[in-house]
């Protein structure tokens, strides 16, 4: 099973606690390990989580600077941790515009988990869906003129090895948390026929108990991929 999570709400779980919005972050962080310890007895595959995206660098200039040192430390306090849980790393998204500093994070940690087999873990950071799908075409047109493809022979699948994640199971269920029901640019290609969850619940306030509830609900909810 592959579920994707729209980890919203850190800002509002430290504002109503008179907190500074980095520590509703940073709890957040908490709950990434929570969460992704939990997934192999819940039954999940794949994880992708909606870490950073192309429009988060509208934020403070500060609250960017946060996220993106919580980022870093995250991937070195959790790096032994998720190499020796099998866990496989994939980022998803354009590198170019983050840190070096970070990026060179970023490939250690896939390059280090690269054969791993357990949970596929997929951040996406500075991830946007359209902004993929503009990626992938560049690159098919470039294999285009290159008479390396050939757009006649374009389908669905040919199309996907194009995008960041490549060769994986589209998302199953996306969970949004902290109330707001929209997708907000995340993995728009690939959720065409997955199930949409929203709770109220902000991410720091989310739990084991409660994902394995959706999942329950999830069971029982009969996906049809537009047949009957
Ligand atoms: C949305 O909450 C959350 C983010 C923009 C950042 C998500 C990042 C984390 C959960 C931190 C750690 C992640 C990893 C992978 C280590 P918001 O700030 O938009 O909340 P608000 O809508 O209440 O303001």
């Amino acid at each position: 099973m592959h579920v994707g999570i729209i980890m919203d709400g850190n800002g509002r779980w430290a504002v109503e606690r008179r907190l500074p919005r980095a520590f509703g972050h940073k709890r957040g962080a908490s709950k990434v390990t929570e969460i992704v310890t939990a997934c192999p007895d819940l039954g999940i595959k794949t994880l992708t989580l909606y870490a950073f995206s192309t429009e988060n660098w509208n934020r403070a200039a500060h609250e960017v600077a946060s996220l993106m040192k919580l980022f870093r430390g995250y991937m070195q306090s959790k790096f032994l941790q998720l190499v020796q849980n099998n866990v496989k790393v994939i980022f998803l998204g354009d590198s170019s515009p983050i840190k070096k500093v970070i990026v060179d994070q970023m490939r250690k940690l896939e390059e280090a988990t690269e054969k791993n087999d357990g949970l596929t873990l997929n951040i996406a950071l500075n991830y946007g869906g359209r902004d993929e799908i503009l990626r992938a075409v560049q690159k098919f047109g470039m294999d285009a003129s290159t008479g390396k493809a050939n757009p006649k022979d374009l389908t669905v699948e040919s199309f996907e090895k194009y995008l960041d994640t490549k060769g994986q199971k589209n998302p199953d269920l996306i969970i949004r948390t902290a109330g707001q029901q929209r997708l907000s640019n995340f993995l728009l290609w690939q959720i065409a026929y997955s199930e949409l969850y929203f709770t109220k619940t902000t991410w720091p306030d989310f739990s084991v108990e409660e994902l394995s509830q959706i999942l329950m609900e999830f069971d029982q909810c009969g996906r049809t991929f537009g047949g009957n």
